[in-house]
């Protein structure tokens, strides 16, 4: 495995490997790795040639009042779990090699990106639209693989992709869970014992809900209405919806196209994300 900081250094080691026409894949993260970065890892190990994994935390999807500074890091740990995992090129880039000085060049996202965590997070989606478009341009990857639990991520990503004729291929991989169904994420370590507790009501109220659509509920407000029931305990609750799955517009009731219901809640001072995805089979 070779580790790689500057893009100059990553073109160098993929040039071969792209005139062979290998597979290469891409898995973009911001570190602190934990299982849900290694399923990524996995789907990429199966099936392209190549893996790379990019290690940035990116400061221009961070607002001026979120944990940019204070983001879990651990390279060296990140860098044994990518060696373990079979990957091909870590990408651990410094600041400056992403944004250079006068940097002025921003992708900005549409619609997709106005909704759930869009209304909270001013900017978020364009900073990650910016460095993912710029990921993609340094790697030009075949492939590459995001994960579910960031589910309006995956959305604007693939518009990304679509609008701005870039020829790579969007894989969503499944989210991976605690074994008390808590999705996992870099910020459960900001959690004390007594806040992880109280994040289970999280994926308990989605897997009800999903549970009462399993068994044929299609309305919407009961749906979310089940939901929320668990979600009361939670410190403040940003936002609950069922929205398309395509649009992310608000979904409407008879439910009869794939949807996704979406949270995002304050457990003490650490912002949770999850969601689960409601599929009306024909
Ligand atoms: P990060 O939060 O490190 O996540 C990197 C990738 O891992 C994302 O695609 C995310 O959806 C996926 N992931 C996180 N937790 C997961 C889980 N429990 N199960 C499955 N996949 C999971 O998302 C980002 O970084 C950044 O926004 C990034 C795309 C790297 C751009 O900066």
């Amino acid at each position: 495995m070779q580790t790689i900081t500057t893009v100059a250094e990553l073109r160098r080691a993929l040039a071969d490997a792209h005139r062979a026409d290998k597979r290469v894949g891409l898995v973009p993260t911001m570190g602190y790795l934990h299982d849900g970065h290694l399923a990524l890892i996995e789907a990429s190990r199966a099936q392209c040639d190549v893996t790379v994994v990019s290690i940035f935390v990116n400061p221009t999807q961070f607002g001026p009042r979120e944990d940019l500074s204070t983001y879990p890091r651990d390279f060296q740990r990140d860098e044994k779990l990518c060696r373990d995992a079979g990957v091909t090129i870590v990408f651990a880039p410094v600041s400056q090699e992403i944004y250079p000085a006068q940097f002025e060049t921003f992708v900005e996202p549409g619609e997709l990106a106005k909704p759930l965590c869009g209304a909270f997070r001013p900017g978020h989606f364009r900073g990650v639209a910016t460095v993912v478009c710029k990921l993609f341009n340094m790697v030009q990857p075949d492939v590459a693989f995001f994960g579910q639990k960031d589910f309006q991520q995956c959305a604007v990503v693939r518009r990304m992709a679509i609008d701005l004729n870039l020829p790579i291929e969007i894989v969503t991989v499944p989210t991976v869970r605690e074994a008390d169904r808590l999705a996992m994420s870099s910020r459960n370590r900001y959690l004390s014992e007594e806040d992880r507790g109280q994040a289970l009501a999280i994926s308990r109220g989605l897997f009800a809900a999903a549970e009462a659509f399993g068994l044929g509920e299609r309305n919407v407000d009961k749906l979310v209405a089940i939901a929320k029931r668990h979600l009361e305990t939670v410190d403040q609750l940003q936002y609950l919806e069922l929205v398309d799955g395509d649009t992310l517009k608000p979904a409407s009731s008879p439910l009869h196209r794939p949807a996704a219901l979406c949270v995002a809640a304050y457990v003490g001072s650490t912002r949770l994300i999850d969601n689960v995805i409601l599929q009306p089979t024909p």
